[in-house]
């Protein structure tokens, strides 16, 4: 029986990472940690969220009592750690919330780890769930590689890095067992609809204009959420103490090609004449320090941990677009707001 504290469990990644670990491991008690911020959902687990290998724990990591409160009691095996601000934009309004979670909250779970592990450092592994954005931005070529020098430059990402940076010191200081992956762009179902696809989703929908920062000419490299979440497993139970992978599907996109993809799907699944949905595209201002390009190379993870992403990007979408056409209450509680009232409906809080 191994114990796995899992952090950010009720956001989009996180989500997909307590499901599977749930559902594959009968044999782990799987703890979700989460504070549940505007993009914690737990309604994004009600399918597991009765399974006796699974409990949940509200808690803001940016609070080291409660966290080292939690680790005095609960003895874990483990420690995958996916709790972030992960919205761009906000950390261009707002970036001290970033800098409190991702590098606070980051080292206040070190810390206990640190208190709460010592002598079992070997045994007991911190895995630390990190983005590709921390090596910068591409020019028209070249791909990020686990040896590529860092260079943030959106708060967010400058946070994402310093949060590594911390996971390296305290492997390299204190001996703990540490693994951290860098991932690129996810999408899938739950995905808060704050971010592009599942935005754009939610706005031809409600034939609403689709916002595209700038020219739309910035390339992201598109990864299924649960190839992610795959890999996660395979780095968790197989990578050495202290390395790095990059996780990503080979798989660039320039924003207004995909956009139109995604309205051509949007047009055949709403019945739609062709051409109508790309009415809606609408340029608007760019982002402030916008990256031109993200592409990772996860040569290292394909051939090491034998990791291929299962799925074509346009089978993908589709499935993705499917979701959120037939999961239309969770789209309107996470639009409305309600939501945020799951937690105490179902776990009877105040
Ligand atoms: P998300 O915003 O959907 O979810 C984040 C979760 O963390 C939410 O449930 C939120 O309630 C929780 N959280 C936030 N602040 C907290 C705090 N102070 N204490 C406890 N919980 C808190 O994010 P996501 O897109 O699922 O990303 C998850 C992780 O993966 C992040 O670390 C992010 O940096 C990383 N990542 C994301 C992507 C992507 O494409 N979304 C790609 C690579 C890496
Ligand atoms: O690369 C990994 C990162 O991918 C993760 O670390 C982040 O947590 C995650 O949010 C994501 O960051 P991006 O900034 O790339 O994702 P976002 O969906 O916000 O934007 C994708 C691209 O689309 C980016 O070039 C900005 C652009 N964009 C975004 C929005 C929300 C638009 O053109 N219009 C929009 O309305």
């Amino acid at each position: 029986m191994k114990k796995i504290l899992i952090t950010g469990g009720a956001g989009f990644i996180g989500s997909h990472v307590v499901r599977r670990f749930v559902n594959n491991y009968p044999d782990y008690q799987i703890v979700n940690l989460d504070k549940l911020t505007y993009a914690g959902n737990l309604a994004n687990l009600k399918d597991i969220e009765d399974k006796p290998n699974y409990s949940f724990v509200k808690i803001d990591i940016t609070d080291a009592t409660a966290i080292n409160e939690l680790f005095k009691e609960g003895d874990f095996d483990a420690v995958i750690h996916l709790a972030a601000e992960s919205h761009v934009d906000r950390s261009i309004t707002d970036p001290t919330a970033f800098v409190m979670t991702n590098v606070i909250g980051t080292v206040n779970l070190l810390n206990a780890v640190r208190e709460y592990w010592k002598g079992d450092y070997d045994k007991k592994r911190f895995y630390h769930v990190s983005t590709d954005e921390v090596y910068g931005a591409l020019g028209e070529t070249g791909m990020f590689t686990e040896t590529t020098a860092y260079d943030p430059h959106s708060p967010y990402s400058a946070s994402k890095a310093s949060s590594d940076h911390f996971v390296r010191a305290y492997h390299d200081t204190y001996g703990l067992d540490c693994v951290i992956s860098n991932c690129s762009n996810n999408y899938g179902s739950h995905h808060f609809p704050e971010k592009l696809i599942p935005l754009a989703i939610n706005n031809i929908k409600n034939n609403k204009p689709v916002p595209v920062y700038g020219k739309g000419e910035n390339v992201r490299d598109w990864l299924w959420v649960e190839d992610h979440a795959r890999a996660i497993d395979v780095i968790f139970h197989q990578a050495k103490t202290g390395e790095t992978y990059n996780i990503g599907g080979h798989n660039e996109w320039k924003n207004i090609d995909l956009i139109h993809l995604l309205c051509k799907i949007m047009d055949q699944k709403l019945g739609r004449e062709e051409g109508e949905s790309a009415k809606l595209i609408t340029f608007v201002t760019d982002r402030a320090g916008h990256d031109l390009r993200y592409a990772i190379d996860s040569t290292k993870l394909q051939e090491k941990l034998n990791w291929v992403p299962s799925l074509q990007f346009e089978e993908g979408l589709e499935k993705t677009v499917e979701w959120y056409l037939t999961n239309e209450e969770w789209l309107s509680n996470v639009t409305s707001g309600n939501y945020q009232s799951y937690y105490e409906k179902q776990y009877n809080h105040k």
